[in-house]
């Protein structure tokens, strides 16, 4: 499937066929998608936290208030934001003077850079860090979507308790769960979209007054 269609074919499903499984390679291959999404600084700041035990599931299930979706997804993904990601960027940047892409004073800049930008700036790290695992996650969904699949980004869930239960430390912010599986009969088809022209103001000019003015 081409990226258009995935984009426009991907729905949250609810109904999940629990037949039909999804292996270890598969769920890498779509993080490997998840991956590609751009970060600030390259930080790549994504975790994820794979569950598809059974009595793992029925346990999440309860955190996200018995929606039976996450019981019955072969695979949910727990989307994380390390807030300290930065932190490891001396090993980020190192890759990418080995791979021939900027040299070591490009790769100083960007260590010293992300220490100013986020080390003293715990707000500043945390928004970085959720915006870049929202864009992983679509990745993620439009990947799956790409290969057939069905996903469901959740954020209806105690992030808190999923942390407790699931050992997951301080420094990560949940930032979404993902169902993923494959879809059975009754979801609901792709919901009205505003359309962009409904959404989008045209020509910003510096001093202009527009719909999003107020
Ligand atoms: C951040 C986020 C959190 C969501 N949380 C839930 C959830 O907890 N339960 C649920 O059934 N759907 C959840 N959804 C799915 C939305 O309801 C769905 O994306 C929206 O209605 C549009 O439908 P579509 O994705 O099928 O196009 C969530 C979506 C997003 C982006």
């Amino acid at each position: 499937m081409n990226v258009f269609d995935a984009l426009s074919q991907r729905t949250s499903v609810n109904y999940f066929d629990t037949e039909r499984a999804i292996s270890t390679a598969e769920v890498l291959e779509l993080l490997d998608y998840a991956q590609h999404a751009p970060t600030a600084f390259n930080i790549q700041h994504t975790r994820y936290l794979v569950v598809t035990d059974q009595a793992a599931k029925e346990t999440l299930k309860d955190i996200a208030y018995g929606q039976q979706k996450v019981a019955d997804a072969p695979v949910v993904i727990l989307v994380l934001a390390d807030e300290q990601g930065h932190e490891r960027m001396p090993d980020i940047a190192q890759r990418g003077v080995d791979a021939g892409i900027y040299n070591e004073g490009v790769r100083d800049y960007f260590v010293s850079a992300v220490n100013g930008a986020y080390g003293d700036n715990k707000a500043a790290a945390h928004d970085e860090a959720l915006r870049s695992a929202s864009m992983a996650t679509m990745n993620l969904m439009t990947a799956a979507a790409g290969k057939g699949m069905a996903t469901g980004p959740m954020i209806g869930f105690d992030t808190a308790k999923a942390k407790e239960v699931f050992n997951i430390g301080e420094r990560y912010s949940v930032a979404m769960m993902v169902t993923l599986g494959y879809a059975k009969e009754g979801n609901w088809p792709r919901k009205p979209r505003l359309a962009a022209s409904e959404v989008t103001v045209l020509d910003g000019r510096p001093g202009k007054l527009h719909d999003l003015s107020n």
